[in-house]
């Protein structure tokens, strides 16, 4: 009988606990913050791409940071429209930050052309040598007057190009070839350089562009390859590392000067972290890439230091004319050990 009882009252006691608990989840409101500032962040890249997980990465940070006064809204995969139209918006305060390629900023502060000279770097060492040093620093004074800030280097390997009918084994069969670029006055004349024609056309049109014919091929770097798809149509990749061009996150001046120098501060060191988890990321990234589109029918073409050397000799135009007035700075990056 004792035992009984004794079961009775700690079932009666649990189930109390039990609906306690219930009740008071359903009723007691955990008082939430409300952001002072809700703000937009433009990626043209998918979900999973490590660009785009470097900024959900910053927006934790920055909103975890401020104790939730920031909350930054990531809108990927081109949702808020190409990298041009992108910069615009930026420019204006219509969006408040992105991750943008130098191919398309480099029109608008000129002495970013530099950093993405064909052949300019012996490797990807190198190239984070010059934008984690002195040289990266003074390049980001660029931006001044752009109506952007520059927060970050974001990585963005190395490109090369691809093509659907036939492979290019030489600078030969690369001759009068129609080849997509970004919407990047350099990267246009680089491709005229050796041989190719230029189309210049935004990220999220070239899948069907390959698939429809409209154009031979494309170049960029081997997570892009994949991640777009553009290996199921453009099997043939040729390794030759034509351009090194790294990748910029901003916000908007208008943006930046509405904020309070406290959380300006909390901004920056955010996209500082942000680009190291990216970099990390991207190492990581490019291997799989690689692996899987080679899966996956990706025929791959390496290129003999001799013929890399034709390619590296054609693009010299390409020096003269955007950056005569940069000679020394080149040199500066050439020399740097
Ligand atoms: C890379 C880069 C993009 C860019 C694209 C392009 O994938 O990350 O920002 O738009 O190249 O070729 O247009």
């Amino acid at each position: 009988m004792k035992k009984i009882k004794r079961s009775v009252l700690i079932f009666t006691l649990i189930t109390f606990f039990t609906v306690f608990l219930i009740l008071y989840h359903l009723f007691h409101k955990v008082p939430s913050v409300v952001p002072e500032y809700v703000l937009t962040y433009a990626e043209n890249q998918a979900r999973n791409y490590p660009t785009t997980l470097g900024a959900y990465y910053f927006a934790d940070l920055v909103n975890e940071k401020t104790e939730g006064k920031i909350e930054i809204l990531i809108y990927d995969s081109s949702a808020l429209g190409s990298e041009p139209s992108v910069i615009q918006q930026l420019q204006i305060g219509g969006i408040d930050f992105s991750r943008i390629s130098i191919s398309t900023l480099a029109d608008i502060a000129p002495p970013l052309h530099v950093v993405q000279l064909p052949y300019l770097y012996r490797d990807s060492e190198h190239m984070w040598k010059v934008l984690d040093g002195e040289i990266g620093q003074r390049l980001l004074t660029s931006f001044e007057d752009s109506g952007m800030v520059p927060l970050s280097w974001y990585d963005a390997g190395s490109r090369s190009f691809y093509t659907t009918d036939k492979p290019i084994r030489s600078l030969e069969d690369l001759q009068g070839m129609r080849i997509r670029v970004p919407e990047s006055s350099l990267m246009e004349d680089l491709i005229s350089a050796l041989g190719g024609i230029p189309v210049p056309m935004a990220f999220d049109k070239v899948y069907s562009a390959l698939e429809t014919g409209q154009i031979d091929g494309a170049e960029n770097n081997w997570p892009s390859y994949e991640s777009t798809r553009h290996y199921e149509t453009a099997v043939y990749y040729t390794i030759d590392e034509h351009t090194r061009i790294p990748e910029v996150q901003l916000i908007s001046k208008a943006t930046w000067d509405k904020l309070p120098e406290q959380y300006q501060t909390i901004i920056m060191e955010c996209a500082a972290k942000s680009a190291e988890y990216e970099r990390l990321l991207w190492k990581r990234r490019t291997q799989s890439s690689k692996e899987y589109v080679i899966k996956n029918g990706c025929l791959v073409i390496d290129l003999s230091p001799e013929e890399i050397q034709k390619f590296r000799q054609a693009s010299l135009p390409v020096y003269e004319k955007y950056c005569s007035d940069y000679m020394d700075l080149i040199k500066e990056i050439q020399n740097l050990k």
